[in-house]
């Protein structure tokens, strides 16, 4: 069976969790997310461990925001380690994300638009006026036009996202809870099935699957769930 277009956020306290969970997971979703924390205390043997002996794509989240010739040197040294995903912020300007896009041919640079944190209020205090949905549109299009392949954004603003750099992108939103789960400190939410409906082609999924007692099982019901959505469709 397909793995479900799922990137389960490993978001773990130490690599041996982090590992146990992968694997747990890696029979029912496509990806694993490796962020910033994980990755920092760990170093790259964090990549081998998640990935384990299975095929799971690697998401490595480090968000990467400088000038241009440090942003390619950082993406050159991760892109040894083969992550099928690598972000950095739209915020770095046209070049920046050229630098990585060229920096790692086999890896498609996903570029984050709007932190789904900063409300509007705090993107007028960074002089990005109006709003937040359309800072999104513009930078997703700076990115594509840039080269990006990818673009993460909330689900809230997947539509909108999609029909300004149309297909052919791959559209990744975080803040995602399966009907009935708790949204913890997310404050803008949709179900799996809903952002899938809105245009996006990776959802990523972190304490839900994560905080729960059986993450395997939770990873195939989600899986399971999206399956079922996806064969109604016409
Ligand atoms: O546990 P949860 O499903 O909220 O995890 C979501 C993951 O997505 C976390 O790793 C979080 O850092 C990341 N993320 C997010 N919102 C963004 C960008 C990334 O929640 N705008």
């Amino acid at each position: 069976m397909t793995p479900a277009p799922i990137a389960v956020a490993l978001d773990a306290p130490d690599l041996e969790t982090a590992a146990r969970w992968a694997s747990l997971v890696t029979p029912h979703v496509s990806t694993v997310k490796v962020g910033l924390e994980l990755y920092l205390r760990y170093g790259p043997d964090v990549i081998a461990s998640v990935r384990g002996a299975s095929g799971v794509q690697v998401f490595l989240d480090l968000k990467l925001h400088d000038i241009p010739n440090t942003v390619a040197g950082a993406t050159k040294a991760v892109a040894r380690l083969k992550p099928a995903f690598l972000t950095v912020h739209a915020g770095g300007g046209a070049a920046m994300i050229r630098a990585a896009v060229e920096a790692a041919p086999q890896t498609r640079i996903a570029a984050v638009t709007v932190l789904t944190s900063l409300s509007e209020t705090d993107l007028a205090v960074i002089g990005l006026q109006g709003p937040p949905q359309d800072a999104v549109r513009r930078l997703a299009a700076l990115a594509v036009g840039a080269g990006a392949q990818a673009l993460v954004c909330s689900p809230m603003e997947v539509a909108a996202v999609r029909a300004e750099v149309g297909e052919g992108i791959t559209l990744i939103t975080p803040g995602v809870r399966p009907a009935g789960a708790a949204s913890q400190d997310q404050a803008r939410v949709a179900t799996p099935e809903r952002a899938l409906a809105d245009g996006a082609d990776l959802l990523v999924i972190g304490r839900p699957i994560t905080g729960s007692a059986d993450p395997g099982a939770s990873a195939a019901a989600i899986a399971a769930a999206l399956r079922r959505t996806s064969l109604s469709r016409p």
